[in-house]
């Protein structure tokens, strides 16, 4: 079902929100209009909460279906959801007939057909939403695709910088750590040279990809050489479900030459924003002291994430796609 718009009377490029894409597995499905699109939306979210709730008429069905553990991003978009008036599902992955060996694509056409408008999957194989790009059996996020992509997490990034800097023209951010497993770090790359932000990867060089991702990417192995000119740092999680042993052996001394703490920061004279997506391990990317200090911003991301996710959900449901969901009618038509 396609939901009528709701005209919230801001400046979105309307062709542009209906043109949103009905599956979001990367920040390539997204053009700069749709994005800052999404920006002013979730800037109305938060700072308009009574007018929240969009649907009330038709309540559209939103499920969860995470293949992968989660706090932040799963909790944000149940409360996205509900906030926005829509009904929620938690479709539990675990007990699902997934573990009997369904595929996920019988899967997801069975909860299309119980009436389902919009999934957000998390799961540890990257590119697992592509196939469904072409016929998409409902709606799609991607909440977390292996090492691939993290788009909403990236987004909500984006919309907590500006908040702090509104012009990020010129502006570089490092972000640190554990760079070639990281799906947040790879959507970060994409999405913040598109507003004019310079990225440096930094971390051992076991942590960094051979190339830089794009032009307006470099590399750095060295922290202390690089920090007296950067605007923002964005520290990552090290990734250690996704490592071999080997990875495991480099934690011992990634505090020492790449961990954020007070002392480092005092040491450079820095008085600059510390983001993190979550959770951290705390100690090894970033010392406590830094979480309480109001250089942290992870908090702030946090809150954020829930006015970001009701703008993605919210224009994905108002797209014009007629496409979602057609596999079941042109199965009964050609039936016929
Ligand atoms: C990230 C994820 O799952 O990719 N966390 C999140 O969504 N807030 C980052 C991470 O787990 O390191």
């Amino acid at each position: 079902m396609i939901y009528p718009v709701i005209r919230l009377n801001i400046p979105l490029n309307e062709r542009e929100m209906n043109n949103f894409p009905s599956v979001l597995e990367a920040i390539s499905d997204l053009n700069i209009d749709q994005i800052e699109g999404l920006l002013i939306l979730a800037r109305k979210f938060k700072e308009r909460p009574s007018d929240s709730t969009i649907f009330t008429n038709h309540r559209p069905i939103v499920a969860n279906s995470f293949l992968e553990n989660s706090t932040r991003t799963k909790t944000s978009f149940a409360i996205a959801t509900t906030k926005l008036g829509c009904r929620y599902i938690d479709f539990n992955a675990e007990t699902s007939s997934l573990k009997k060996g369904e595929t996920l694509h019988e899967t997801l056409r069975t909860l299309s057909c119980q009436g389902i408008d919009l999934c957000i999957i998390r799961s540890a194989e990257s590119f697992i939403l592509s196939k469904f790009k072409k016929s998409p059996p409902m709606k799609l996020i991607n909440g977390g695709d292996g090492t691939n992509q993290h788009p909403t997490q990236a987004l909500l990034d984006l919309f907590t910088l500006l908040e702090v800097e509104p012009n990020l023209k010129g502006k570089k951010i490092a972000i640190i750590g554990d760079c070639i497993h990281s799906r947040v770090g790879n959507s970060l790359c994409e999405l913040l040279p598109m507003f004019g932000c310079k990225v440096i990867l930094m971390g051992p060089k076991e942590f960094l990809p051979s190339f830089p991702p794009n032009q307006h990417v470099t590399l750095s192995t060295d922290l202390d050489k690089e920090m007296g000119s950067i605007d923002f740092l964005y520290t990552l999680r090290i990734q250690n479900e996704r490592h071999t042993n080997s990875g495991s052996m480099l934690i011992d001394n990634y505090s020492k030459d790449f961990g954020i703490t007070l002392k480092r920061m005092n040491k450079h004279g820095l008085n600059i924003p510390i983001f993190h997506p979550g959770p951290v391990n705390i100690g090894i990317e970033i010392d406590q002291e830094i979480i309480n200090s109001p250089y942290y911003m992870g908090y702030e991301q946090v809150k954020n994430s829930i006015f970001m996710r009701m703008a993605i959900i919210t224009t994905m449901l108002q797209n014009n796609d007629k496409s979602v969901g057609s596999f079941n009618e042109n199965r009964l038509q050609s039936k016929l």
